[in-house]
């Protein structure tokens, strides 16, 4: 027995160290937390899927702290930019409610198509609440601003407007209008462009008396071709905006609704494509851009 004693005890440390490992086969993970990709929550779900579902998740759990981490740094860069005024190392720019006063309205419209909540997750619906709430306030205090229409905003969405931006209340008729119907019942379709990444045609300016439809989404680009499809089907031209004749840039080149209207807002302040895209895009995206020579 004693002569087996030795063989048997590695035997079982063997079959123990196979289960560690098998066990461990199945554990993968995803922004420096663990998880099982046996967990039937991820039955079915493609690596992309679970990928997303995790996100979401830690999103869920750290999103008080991370809103308040946020706050709190806003606070001090707020506070820090008074004492520089003070101080006169800074000059106060203008207010947001001079810059309303001073904008001049063109006759460029600016349509948002809201059609398109049934493809979003809840968190990229807060986001493209969020990116509708910039992209009227940029419009406002542009310079020149164009007559922005928020397009196909049905009920379901203005509750939940409502509750995440319960604010847009108070937009001005003046700045913005908002209908349930669509931008074919609202425009001649010949003066409608439906502006798309995926399109073949190129925007060269921003012609007066027509109407640019920004797509109401945000998908990380998982509806490819979603706008330019839509659009085609409706016999709508399509364009999109000349960012490769004047950048080279490495990242995607579909950006969110809010980029694009401040992208077009600053083309309308300045004529210059490359000035708009250069002061209306995040750092992130400009990071390994060249100009085009
Ligand atoms: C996040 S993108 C939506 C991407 C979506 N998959 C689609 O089919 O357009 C939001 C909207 O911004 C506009 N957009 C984004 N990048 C653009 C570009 N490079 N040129 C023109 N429009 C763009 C389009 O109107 C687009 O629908």
């Amino acid at each position: 027995m004693s002569v087996f004693r030795p063989f048997l005890s590695r035997v079982k440390h063997l079959i123990q160290c196979s289960m560690t490992v098998s066990e461990n086969n199945n554990i993968r993970t995803f922004r420096g937390v663990k998880y099982d990709i046996l967990d039937p929550k991820f039955e079915g779900l493609s690596k992309q899927k679970i990928k997303r579902l995790l996100k979401d998740e830690q999103w869920n759990e750290h999103k008080d702290e991370k809103r308040a981490l946020f706050r709190q740094k806003e606070k001090a860069r707020k506070q820090e930019r008074k004492r520089q005024i003070r101080e006169g190392l800074l000059e106060a720019s203008p207010t947001k409610k001079k810059l309303a006063a001073t904008s001049e309205l063109t006759n460029i419209n600016l349509v948002i198509d809201c059609s398109f909540n049934h493809l979003m997750t809840e968190r990229e619906i807060v986001s493209f609440v969020k990116q509708l709430g910039i992209s009227y306030g940029k419009n406002k205090t542009a310079p020149k601003s164009t007559k922005l229409s928020l397009v196909s905003l049905d009920d379901g969405f203005k509750d939940v407007l409502n509750e995440k931006w319960p604010s847009w209340k108070n937009w001005g008729e003046k700045h913005v209008s908002t209908t349930e119907q669509s931008y074919l019942d609202k425009f001649e379709k010949n003066d409608l462009i439906y502006l798309s990444a995926d399109s073949d045609n190129v925007i060269q300016e921003l012609e007066e008396g027509k109407a640019y439809i920004i797509g109401g989404i945000v998908d990380k680009n998982r509806h490819k071709n979603l706008c330019q499809d839509k659009a085609t089907k409706q016999g709508i031209k399509t364009a999109k905006l000349p960012i490769e004749d004047y950048l080279n840039m490495s990242t995607r080149k579909v950006l969110t609704v809010n980029q694009v209207c401040e992208i077009l807002l600053k083309w309308l302040e300045v004529r210059d494509w490359e000035k708009a895209f250069l002061s209306a895009l995040p750092g992130r995206k400009l990071k390994d851009v060249e100009p085009v020579c």
